[in-house]
C-alpha cells in the first residue's frame, strides 16, 4: 500500500448501506458483516477493484474469492446450476453455504477474482446488513474475509479494524457475526465435493443431496500444489501463538483453550484460560473460536494448547481451522 486511507467506521442502519454501496459502486473496498464472518467487499465486475482487495489482504492471487449476490436470479446470471446445485441453494441459502459453480458465458465476475479458473464460487448470505448493501449496490460483491491474509478471520468490526485500518475505505459495524466460521464450500462437479467444511455441517449437505460429499484429492492443499480450494491451503487461519492440538493436560506457561467442562491436568491460579463453550456447544464454539483465537495472542502467550473438540457438526469446521492455525508450529 503506498497511500494511508482513512477508514471510515459506521454502525450498520440506512446511512452505512448508503456509503457502502456509493464507495462499492467508485470502486473502494467495504467491509461489512455477514452471518459467518465480516467479508472484505469489492464490485466483482470492476477488476481494479478486485484487484485491491488482493493487495490490501496481501492475499496470493491464485487464491479465487466469492461473488456474493442478493438472490437466485443474480446468481443464475453469473453460473449454471445442475439439480445438485439447485437442491441445495433452495435448502441452504440464504445462508453459510458457498457453492462452485461453472460460470455462463456472460458472468461478468472479473478473471482475477476466479483467478482465471472456469469456475465460481457465489453465496447468497444471510445477515440483513450484508443483504441490504447488496441490494441497494445492485451487483455482485466479491468477499473474502476482512483480515490480512494468513490471520484469524474476523468476527467483530474491532478485529477488521486491527488488521485492515488505513487500508480500506469503510468498516461497516454490524456487532458480533453469528455462526463464526467461514461458509461450507462445495464443488458442483460431477461428484458433489467438501472443498472447505464450515457453517452447514455436512450431514446436512449429505442429507440433501442423498449421497456422501466426496473428499477433494490429498495433494489439493498442499504447498506449491494449486489449491481446489485455497482456504485449504496448509497455514492459513494462524495466529502468532503456536498452537497445541488434542491437549490432556497443560504444560508449564501455556494458555488453554478449552471445551466443555472436562477436567485437565496443569492448570493453576496463573493459568490463562478460555472456554469455546463451557457446556460443550459446538454452535457455540465456532461462534467464539476466532475472536478466543485473537485475544489469547493478544496477551501474548507463547503456545495456545486446545482440548479435543468432537468432530461431528460444526466440530469439523472448528477442527479443521485450529489443524491449519496449528500447522508448522507444533
Ligand atoms: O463465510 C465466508 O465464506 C466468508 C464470508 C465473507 O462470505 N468468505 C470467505 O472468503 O471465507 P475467503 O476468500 O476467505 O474463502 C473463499 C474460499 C477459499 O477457500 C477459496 O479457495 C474458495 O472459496 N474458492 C473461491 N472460488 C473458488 C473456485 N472457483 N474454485 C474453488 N474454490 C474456490
Ligand atoms: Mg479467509
Amino acid at each position: 500500500m503506498n497511500v494511508a486511507l482513512k477508514t471510515q467506521i459506521l454502525p450498520a442502519g440506512e446511512a452505512a448501506v448508503a456509503a457502502a454501496a456509493r464507495i462499492l459502486a467508485e470502486g473502494g473496498l467495504v467491509a461489512f458483516p455477514t452471518e459467518t464472518v465480516y467479508g472484505l467487499g469489492a464490485d466483482a465486475t470492476n477488476p481494479a477493484a478486485v484487484a485491491r482487495i488482493y493487495q490490501a489482504k496481501g492475499r496470493p492471487a491464485f487464491n479465487p474469492l466469492i461473488a456474493h449476490v442478493g438472490n437466485i436470479a443474480a446468481a443464475r446470471k453469473i453460473a449454471r446450476f445442475d439439480a445438485a446445485a439447485t437442491a441445495l441453494a433452495e435448502a441452504f441459502w440464504p445462508g453459510p453455504l458457498t457453492l462452485v459453480l461453472p460460470k455462463t458465458e456472460s458472468c461478468a465476475v472479473a478473471d482475477l477474482a476466479t483467478a482465471g479458473l472456469d469456475t465460481v464460487a457465489i453465496r447468497i448470505p444471510a445477515h440483513p446488513v450484508a443483504r441490504e448493501i447488496l441490494r441497494v449496490f445492485g451487483g455482485p460483491v466479491v468477499a473474502p474475509s476482512a483480515n490480512i491474509s494468513g490471520h484469524v478471520s474476523p468476527t467483530t468490526a474491532a478485529h477488521v479494524q486491527s488488521d485492515l485500518a488505513e487500508r480500506i475505505e469503510l468498516i461497516v459495524d454490524g456487532g458480533s457475526v453469528a455462526v463464526g466460521v467461514e461458509s461450507t464450500v462445495v464443488g458442483c462437479f460431477d461428484a458433489p465435493m467438501l472443498l472447505r467444511p464450515g457453517g452447514v455441517p455436512r450431514a446436512e449437505i449429505e442429507r440433501v443431496l442423498g449421497r456422501a460429499l466426496v473428499q477433494p484429492p490429498a495433494d489439493a492443499g498442499t504447498d506449491g500444489v494449486q489449491p481446489l480450494a485455497p482456504g485449504m491451503l496448509t497455514s492459513h487461519y494462524a495466529p502468532r501463538a503456536r498452537v497445541r492440538l488434542n491437549a490432556q493436560a497443560l504444560q508449564p506457561g501455556e494458555a488453554l483453550l478449552a471445551f466443555g467442562l472436562g477436567a485437565i491436568s496443569g492448570i493453576d491460579a496463573t493459568s490463562t484460560v478460555m472456554n469455546l463453550s463451557e457446556r460443550g456447544d459446538l454452535a457455540e464454539a465456532a461462534a467464539n473460536l476466532f475472536g478466543h483465537l485473537r485475544a489469547l495472542d493478544g496477551k501474548g502467550v507463547r503456545t495456545i494448547a486446545v482440548m479435543p473438540i468432537p468432530n461431528e457438526g460444526l466440530g469439523e469446521a472448528i477442527n479443521d481451522r485450529l489443524r491449519r492455525a496449528a500447522v508448522g508450529r507444533e
